[in-house]
């Protein structure tokens, strides 16, 4: 089924022309939670998506300004998972062993928000810096005893600390390139900053598991692109890097771990290859592919709405569970307000007492859902459902059943 009148946008790798296959609507900023006495208007985005059509990057066909999504306020604080602490803490062992082996190494780490992966790097005794520019996050890493920058990482501040500071054996990032439209600029920062054997080692939602999982809620404002191997291999080989290994990764529903290096400095391992071939035989980047994601994408929204109201319809009461980014395309495509889902339960303090954005339900404190009286629990973090499941048994065991909507809506 092809659209004539598809919209067009231009590549932000390579120039080439963005096709758009995904709309899903207007939308908030999905980490902007707002107290209940707050009256200036929401501000509000065009969520779609397309892909290139030289180089095969999917992204946004809209940018939201960096500053309206990076703040001094900005809610997201990585340690609030154990799972995630652990992940973190064995990457940096990783890369310690693996990279940072020279007589003073240094690791740069690209949005190292709360500090939940420089900690042991610091621990180590190991040279370090993270750039963070959203302040209270920053200033929890800080506290931690992390040496943080509070800038945006682009080639400017990257220049300003090989001035100081001499070349990075590692930059690292996690969940945070993808954030990052102007990337041209982190890559000529990555240029400026990296020893010439150094290596740039970034991680973030895998399009191959976003296409298998329909998992559109990784679409939102701060993901503006969904990476696959292909073209993270195209937008590294203009740039003067090669893709020299890739890593798939449980975390987050699915990612890849790319490795960067500078051209012809090191062999591609074989997985490259294998990963691009995989991509291949599924047609991850096919217009075919995507527009059935976009098929799919509409039943979870009609399957999760009829089920909610069928619910209320019974008077069941139904609650979220995990406020994340992610939940605000789900309930601003779905429709779903506090008339449908309750409330919704989070760990974390800087969402508490405040409203989902853009439908305005309810944040309590997580410890809260114990007691509870619900039926329902709509899993929005479901990328974090054994953690979740794990500390809620209860929940289950009184009576209670789990929504999930990835990668279909079902009851558990
Ligand atoms: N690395 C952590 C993790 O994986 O949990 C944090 C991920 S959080 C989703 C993205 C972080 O990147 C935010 O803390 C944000 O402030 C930061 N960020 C966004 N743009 C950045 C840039 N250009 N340079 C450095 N940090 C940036
Ligand atoms: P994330 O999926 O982007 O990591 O966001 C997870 C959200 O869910 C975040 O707001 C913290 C919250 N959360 C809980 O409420 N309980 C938990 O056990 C975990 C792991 C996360
Ligand atoms: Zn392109």
């Amino acid at each position: 089924m092809t659209n004539p009148v598809r919209p067009r946008g231009t590549c932000r790798i390579c120039g080439g022309a963005v096709v758009q296959f995904l709309d899903l609507g207007r939308q908030p900023l999905s980490d902007r939670f707002r107290t209940g006495s707050e009256t200036e208007p929401e501000y509000f985005f065009d969520l779609a998506v397309g892909a290139c059509e030289s180089c095969t990057m999917v992204q946004l066909m809209h940018e939201v300004p960096r500053e309206r999504m990076f703040h001094e306020d900005y809610p997201y604080y990585s340690s609030g998972s154990a799972v995630m602490q652990k992940h973190f803490a064995d990457t940096a062992r990783r890369l310690l062993e693996t990279e940072a082996t020279g007589p003073d190494p240094f690791v740069v780490e690209i949005g190292c928000n709360d500090g939940v992966m420089l900690r042991t790097v610091q621990e180590a005794g190991v040279r370090h810096l993270g750039f963070e520019p959203s302040g209270k996050v920053a200033a929890a890493a800080r506290a931690a005893g992390l040496r943080v920058r509070g800038d945006f990482f682009e080639e400017s501040t990257a220049r300003a600390v090989r001035d100081g500071d001499g070349p990075a054996d590692v930059i690292y990032a996690a969940n945070t390139i993808c954030h990052i439209p102007y990337l041209h600029s982190i890559l000529r920062g990555v240029d400026a900053l990296l020893a010439p054997d150094g290596v740039f080692v970034f991680e973030d939602p895998y399009l191959g598991d976003i296409l298998a999982k329909t998992s559109f809620d990784q679409i939102y404002d701060e993901h503006f692109f969904l990476f696959s191997a292909r073209s993270v291999r195209a937008m590294a080989a203009s740039s003067g890097f090669e893709l020299v290994d890739v890593e798939r990764l449980p975390v987050h529903g699915g990612e890849v771990r790319y490795t960067l290096a500078r051209a012809g400095v090191r062999r591609p391992a074989d997985r490259v290859a294998a990963l691009i071939a995989e991509e291949d035989a599924a047609g991850v980047t096919t217009l075919a592919r995507l527009d059935r994601f976009a098929t799919e994408v509409g039943r979870i929204r009609d399957d999760l709405r009829a089920l909610l109201e069928r619910l209320r319809a019974e008077g069941r009461r139904v609650a979220g569970y995990g406020a994340t980014a992610k939940s605000a395309t789900v309930t601003n495509l779905c429709g779903i307000g506090p008339d449908l889902v309750s409330c919704v339960y989070d760990t974390t303090p800087a969402k508490q007492g405040r409203l989902t954005p853009g439908t305005h339900i309810p944040v309590r404190p997580a410890d809260e859902f114990a007691d509870a009286e619900v039926d329902y629990a709509l899993l929005f973090a479901w990328n974090h459902a054994d953690e979740i499941m794990a500390k809620e048994q209860a929940f289950r065991q009184a009576g209670g059943a789990w929504i999930q909507y990835v990668p279909h809506v079902h009851v558990r």
